[in-house]
């Protein structure tokens, strides 16, 4: 469509200063009928008018002037009747199309979204988002795919607590949450090995993030309960990647319910700082507690075990304490029940391996066997920590359950 639209001149609200809005269509014309994709707009001050046509852009000719560009004829454009159906299901959904076609007929009229990527902006009247982003940054899917791009800036500014930070899977979600340029504090035994470990991954990251990260040095269970609320104070959201080491003391000795009692105590210094919070101002925080697929969940809803599962996990439960310790820590937070304003999710891993993001799908619960059925690379884990911090849509979709988590092919 040829056409494009200019605005009554109104003050700009960075300069302060009276400009007009030039906007038009965009259209993708590679595929019948065209594909609308959005509109690019344009933003002129007034004097720039008023410099190249000598006249007071304000006046009413001028006026005339713009509202005689605006208008414009509307195309004549032939459908056929499943480009038709295409169109009604874009507007409308399936509900407003006529059954004519197949969804999978639709031709090239319906766009591939990008997943987990919010259509508006945080500020719908104010978009800042992308201030200061470079074009290609702000593209939202890598090219020729549907799949986020890696360089895409998240249109939000968070800041998250991580314990077990320098964990395999803790360090990706150290390092994916800095790659958006969100604030991370993190609690480590050693804070010179966590940074060690974020170089391994991509070199140079602790100086390249430095201003995101900080990193108090200790064993979360030591901090005392101030030091915890001071911490968690302005936290948007926690995680805990917190496991046993594979060593003799980590699997047998103290501190044998290191998950649980972490998870209660970041738990009891939220809802502390909440209760310091005026009413009205009450931050809302997200729980992500890493959990396994080994796990039930304690709502019941997940199919019944066969036989020989449910004695290996009793076995587990009672031979090997770490397996208890992500049951009890589990059934702690599926049973916080009582907080509006702490919302939580249980992250329930297939059987893990390392390898980089791909695709990954969160299931309600585990879909087949314990074993062999299916894996997950610790960097999709922790990709679905960061997708559900940042997307509030998928956060809503996923909060106050239990998804199981599967690498997609
Ligand atoms: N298939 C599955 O679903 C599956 C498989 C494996 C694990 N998981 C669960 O997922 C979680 C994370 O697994 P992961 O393999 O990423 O963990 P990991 O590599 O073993 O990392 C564990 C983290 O916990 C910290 N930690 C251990 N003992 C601690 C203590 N006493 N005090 C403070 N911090 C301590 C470690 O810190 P340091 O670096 O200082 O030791 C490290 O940051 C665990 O709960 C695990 O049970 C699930």
């Amino acid at each position: 469509m040829d056409f494009s639209a200019w605005v009554e001149p109104y003050e700009f609200f960075s300069a302060k200063k009276m400009g007009t809005t030039n906007s038009a269509p965009v259209f993708d014309r590679s595929v019948d009928p065209p594909l609308f994709l959005g509109v690019v707009a344009n933003d002129v001050y007034l004097d720039a008018f008023e410099q190249v046509l000598g006249e007071n852009a304000q006046s009413s000719t001028m006026l005339q002037r713009f509202i005689r560009l605006s208008t414009a004829q509307c195309p004549k454009i032939d459908l056929s009747e499943c480009q038709l159906e295409g169109l009604r299901y874009l507007a409308g959904g399936e509900e407003a199309t006529c059954g004519i076609c197949n969804s999978s007929d639709y031709p090239g009229i319906i766009p591939t979204e990008c997943p987990f990527k919010p259509d508006l902006p945080t500020n719908l009247w104010q978009n800042t988002d992308v201030e200061g982003v470079k074009y290609t940054d702000r593209a939202c899917c890598e090219i020729g795919s549907n799949f986020p791009s890696e360089t895409i800036m998240s249109t939000t500014t968070t800041t998250t607590l991580v314990v077990g930070a320098t964990g395999a899977t803790g360090k990706h979600v150290v390092l994916q949450l800095l790659q958006q340029k969100q604030h991370v504090r993190a609690i480590a035994r050693s804070k010179q090995r966590l940074l060690d470990t974020l170089n391994e991954i991509s070199p140079n990251a602790s100086e390249e993030y430095a201003a995101f990260l900080t990193v108090t040095e200790a064993a979360v269970l030591d901090l005392s309960d101030e030091e915890l609320e001071n911490l968690c104070s302005g936290c948007d959201a926690c995680v805990s990647c917190l496991g046993h080491n594979m060593t003799f003391q980590g699997v047998f000795g103290k501190p044998r319910h290191l998950v649980t009692d972490a998870a209660k105590r970041i738990c009891h210094a939220i809802e502390t700082n909440q209760s310091k919070e005026k009413e009205s101002k009450i931050q809302m925080v997200k729980f992500i507690l890493m959990g396994s697929d080994g796990v039930a969940n304690p709502n019941g809803q997940d199919e019944k075990r066969t036989f020989g599962e449910r004695f290996l996990i009793f076995l587990l439960r009672y031979l090997i304490p770490p397996h208890r310790d992500n049951e009890t820590a589990a059934a702690y937070i599926s049973g916080k029940t009582d907080n509006p304003n702490l919302e939580w999710t249980v992250i329930r891993p297939t059987d893990l391996i390392d390898g980089s993001v791909t695709k990954y799908e969160l299931l309600p619960r585990p879909p087949g066997s314990l074993f062999g059925d299916g894996v997950a690379t610790r960097s999709n884990v922790a990709k679905s920590m960061v997708d559900m911090i940042l997307t509030q849509s998928l956060w809503d979709e996923w909060k106050f359950k239990m998804p199981v988590l599967h690498d997609l092919n």
